[in-house]
């Protein structure tokens, strides 16, 4: 895995896109490419099998990429938004006046936070970043220069901290599960994720694909399994990919395949659980994520196996009481009924040539909500930086504690 770059100014980027194929074809697992006054995405929707970066200029391209997915994952959505508004703001010619760039900075980072509503790490940045533009505002002799230096240097933390924060969340996720999991004390684990939450949903590293990856580095993995997580399928061509980029064992199940593989070898094989990632916790530890997470949460219960969320405290919400409270993005029907991808003949995979098919009947009425929320009666640990959050006897999670840490909320 590669981490978004913060570069200088002089960093080289790749310029012509590569093809999955060509000879020298080295994926980087990079989803954020950023100097100061420049902004690429990596363009997921033409993942696995082409890496080409779009160039974003403003807050208006950072959230058209945020709703068609072109960036995704509760962390990266977050970074590119805060980077985006960082890049117009070097650019653009502002006002002298400090109230001026201030009352800007606050309706552009208003205006991201529509672009997708249910993970919070977007409302939470957007939230750290008024509350510095304000200060640097009311601050002595400001000037429209200083409150931007002052918005530009925060934007570009979070996405350094970002990384540092999942290397983290990794090490604890790791430690945990080799000491509180029959499989992890007997030897190296097999887990299964769902979604994408590695080095592309992220600055780098990763959440729960970064537990993953560490337990490997640890050599504690035995095996990864991960579900192809449909409709968009960030299993199949993100997780997939990353796994077999950095040489894990992993295998891939559709959806419908995990109660068998639990029930093959959950808790009498080595199977020691699940992990996934987040895009809210709300204060009770309620969970929502990638749809069809409940349903795993609900299957490591019925054989035995841990069940495990992990995220930054990014993704805490404490003002949200329960999972109740969460906002279900709908995502439009099209993203079910069609598939599109590169011509495959049943032999020959064809690079040059994209379709789109259709695969459910004309006419048909299709619900696609997004993310779905996992209840925390259902979840055994919480894995933050800071360390892994449990239930006390009383199977009630105190989220609040993660924060007495640093006081970083
Ligand atoms: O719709 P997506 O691809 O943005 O959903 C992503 C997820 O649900 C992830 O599990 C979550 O954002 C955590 S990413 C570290």
């Amino acid at each position: 895995w590669r981490q978004a770059s913060l570069g200088n100014g002089n960093s080289t980027f790749s310029s012509t896109p590569q093809k999955f194929g060509d000879p020298d074809f080295e994926m980087v697992l990079q989803a954020i490419k950023y100097s100061r006054g420049r902004l690429e995405i990596l363009d997921q929707l033409k993942l696995p099998h082409s890496e080409e970066y779009d160039h974003i200029y403003s807050s208006t391209d950072a959230w058209h990429a945020i709703k068609e997915m072109r960036t995704r994952g509760a962390p990266a959505i977050a970074i590119v938004a805060a980077l985006a508004l960082a890049v117009e703001l070097v650019t653009l010619k502002l006002p002298s006046i400090a109230e001026e760039v201030k009352i800007f900075i606050i309706e552009k980072l208003d205006y991201l936070v529509t672009s997708r509503p249910t993970a919070v790490n977007l409302a939470d940045a957007a939230r750290k970043l008024k509350k510095t533009t304000e200060e640097a505002t009311v601050r002595e002799g400001a000037t429209g220069e200083s409150v931007r230096e002052a918005y530009v240097v925060a934007a570009e933390k979070m996405l350094i901290d970002d990384v540092s924060d999942n290397e983290n969340i990794g090490k604890h996720g790791a430690e945990w599960i080799v000491k509180n999991t029959e499989a992890g004390r007997k030897g190296p684990v097999s887990m299964v994720t769902h979604c994408n939450t590695g080095s592309l949903a992220t600055a780098g590293y990763g959440t729960a694909l970064g537990v993953i990856r560490s337990l490997h580095a640890y050599g504690a993995l035995k095996h990864a399994f991960c579900t192809e997580t449909r409709p968009y399928n960030q299993g199949s061509r993100l997780t997939a990919f990353e796994l077999v980029h950095d040489h894990i064992p992993g295998t891939l199940i559709t959806d419908s395949m995990a109660a068998a593989l639990l029930r093959l070898k959950g808790s009498s094989g080595n199977i020691a659980g699940i992990v996934v990632g987040a895009d809210r916790v709300a204060a009770n530890g309620d969970t929502a994520n990638k749809i069809g997470t409940y349903s795993l949460a609900i299957l490591a219960r019925h054989h035995g196996v841990k069940f495990l969320v992990a995220a930054p405290r990014t993704t805490i919400d404490l003002d949200t009481k329960s999972g109740e409270d969460i906002v279900i993005e709908e995502r439009p029907g099209k993203e079910v009924t069609l598939v599109k991808g590169p011509r495959h003949d049943g032999v020959t995979l064809d690079l040059g040539v994209v379709e789109t098919v259709s695969i459910a009947a004309n006419g048909i009425g299709v619900w696609n909500p997004a993310f779905d929320v996992t209840p925390h009666e259902l979840i055994d640990g919480i894995i933050t930086e800071v360390g892994v959050v449990e239930k006390d006897s009383d199977g009630v999670f105190h989220l609040e504690e993660a924060f007495k840490v640093d006081g970083v909320k």
